[in-house]
Order: C-alpha cells, then sequence, then structure tokens
C-alpha cells in the first residue's frame, strides 16, 4: 500500500493506484506495519455524545410567545397614548419591518361608533392614518350619509376608527391567522380605552379576529356580539368600489347602525 499512501493527497492519482492495485489482484487493504486495535480502542476519540456540552439556553420567552408579550404591553397600557406607544415600540410582528409608519387610529375616541378595519393600504402607509384611500372615502361618504363623521368633536354624530393591524402587510396581502393572534391584545385593549356604544367590522379580517369565524358576506347586516359590546359585521369599502351592486345591501346595514344609535 506503500504506493497510494505516496500520492494520498492526489485523489485522482490515488484513485487510478488503487484499481491499478485491484488490477493487480489486491483483495484487502493494509498498513505498512502492523495495528494493534485492542490499543488503539483506549485511545480512540470520544463519542461525541461525550463531548462536554454548553448547557440548553433557555428559550426566551418574550420570543417564544409574541401574544404574551403584546398582552402584557397592552395591559399596561392605561391611555390611548400609551398604547399608541406601546403598539409603535412592539418589535415582535415582522410586518413592522416592511411598513413606513404605525397606522394607530383617527378619528374621535369619545365617538359610540368604533370601525374595525383590516389593515393599513399603501397610502395610510404613507400618511400614517387609517382609511385615507379610495375605500376610506367611501367609507367615509357612506357614514356621512347616517350623519357620522371622523372629524365631529360631538361623540354622538362622531365616528373613531381603526385596524385589525397597524403595519401594511407587504403587497397588500391579507394578514395571516398567526399575525393577527399576536396583534389581538393590542385590539382588545383598543377598544376597552375607547369603550364605544357599537363595533363596525368591515371585511373578513376584522370579523374572523373579533369573532374567529370568516364569510363576511354571509354575516354581513347580522348584529352579533364581540368583547361584549354590540358588532355589525360589513362588507369593506374596498369590496364595495369592485362591487358596486352590493352597495345595496350596505346601505341596509347603514340604515341598520343608524337605528340601532337612535334607539
Ligand atoms: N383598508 C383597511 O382595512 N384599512 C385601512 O386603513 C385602509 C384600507
Amino acid at each position: 500500500m506503500g504506493i497510494a499512501a505516496e500520492i494520498a493527497d492526489d485523489w485522482h492519482a490515488a484513485l487510478a493506484a488503487l484499481a491499478w492495485e485491484v488490477e493487480a489482484g489486491a483483495d484487502e487493504t493494509i498498513l505498512d506495519a502492523p495495528v494493534n486495535r485492542y490499543e488503539l480502542a483506549a485511545e480512540a476519540p470520544k463519542p461525541l455524545s461525550a463531548k462536554p456540552v454548553s448547557p440548553p439556553v433557555a428559550a426566551d420567552p418574550v420570543q417564544a410567545d409574541p401574544a404574551a408579550a403584546a398582552r402584557s404591553a397592552a395591559a399596561r397600557a392605561q391611555t390611548l397614548d400609551a398604547l399608541r406607544d406601546a403598539i409603535s415600540g412592539f418589535d415582535l410582528c415582522e410586518l413592522k419591518k416592511g411598513a413606513r409608519n404605525t397606522v394607530f387610529a383617527d378619528g374621535n375616541p369619545k365617538a359610540r361608533v368604533l370601525i374595525l378595519g383590516e389593515a393599513p393600504g399603501a397610502e395610510e402607509d404613507r400618511e400614517g392614518r387609517p382609511f385615507v384611500g379610495r375605500a376610506g372615502q367611501l367609507l367615509d361618504r357612506m357614514l356621512a350619509a347616517i350623519g357620522l363623521s371622523r372629524t365631529s368633536p360631538d361623540s354622538e354624530a362622531a365616528f373613531y376608527i381603526t385596524n385589525v393591524m397597524p403595519w401594511r402587510p407587504p403587497g397588500n396581502r391579507d394578514p395571516d391567522p398567526a399575525e393577527i393572534a399576536m396583534m389581538m391584545p393590542f385590539v382588545e385593549r383598543h377598544i376597552a380605552l375607547v369603550d364605544p356604544q357599537v363595533i363596525v367590522a368591515v371585511g373578513n379580517t376584522s370579523l374572523f379576529a373579533l369573532t374567529g369565524s370568516k364569510g363576511i358576506l354571509r354575516a354581513r347586516g347580522n348584529w352579533t356580539l364581540a368583547l361584549g359590546k354590540p358588532l355589525l359585521p360589513m362588507t369593506h369599502p374596498a369590496y364595495l368600489l369592485r362591487n358596486p351592486a352590493a352597495k345595496r345591501e350596505a346601505w341596509a346595514d347603514l340604515l341598520s347602525l343608524q337605528a340601532r344609535l337612535r334607539g
């Protein structure tokens, strides 16, 4: 086996030499001197499992459960300003990394009606305010038709508006269930601090966030309860822009909201 040892660092030459030896009749590989394998066993490298290992690093409980971190941050917020700061400082949701602004809320926090949308789009992300794009303008006109405005100082004539997600998802995709679950403690605290008389959920994401079920086209117009408040699910104004025929049902839903506020 001397030849192979001499040229061991040249893989191709070694292979060619081995082939030659096999051709010449070699049927086993041995070293130039005998080896006592019983002695070798005592010096053998320790198996991997015997290697000292560093103690396992305890998982960071905050990283392991972002919803728990959100829950404790939300619970500490005693005012809307504190809640806005808590959300802006929350770094565990990946969507924040791609957003320009944290979109918190708009409107009158004393309003009887809280509108819950889905997530900011491009214009909301740029401006840092919810529902300022085309869909938001339609929503403003719809609510104005029943006497509600986000700029009214009168709590009876005002609405307050926020979203399930304060950061724009890439490509305007829907927030996924894990992202929604992570941010729900903030949504719940937000609603508790505003303490509206009724909630209007526009679109599937907000319906899902508040009730755990989807199917806004079936649910719309049917009053239910969420977080201890009357909840009216409605189609999202972006859907109404794409499907103008559905405005008729949305109008019926607005009248139902108006009747509830009057009653
Ligand atoms: N759609 C939403 O659901 N929210 C916004 O803020 C804008 C568009």
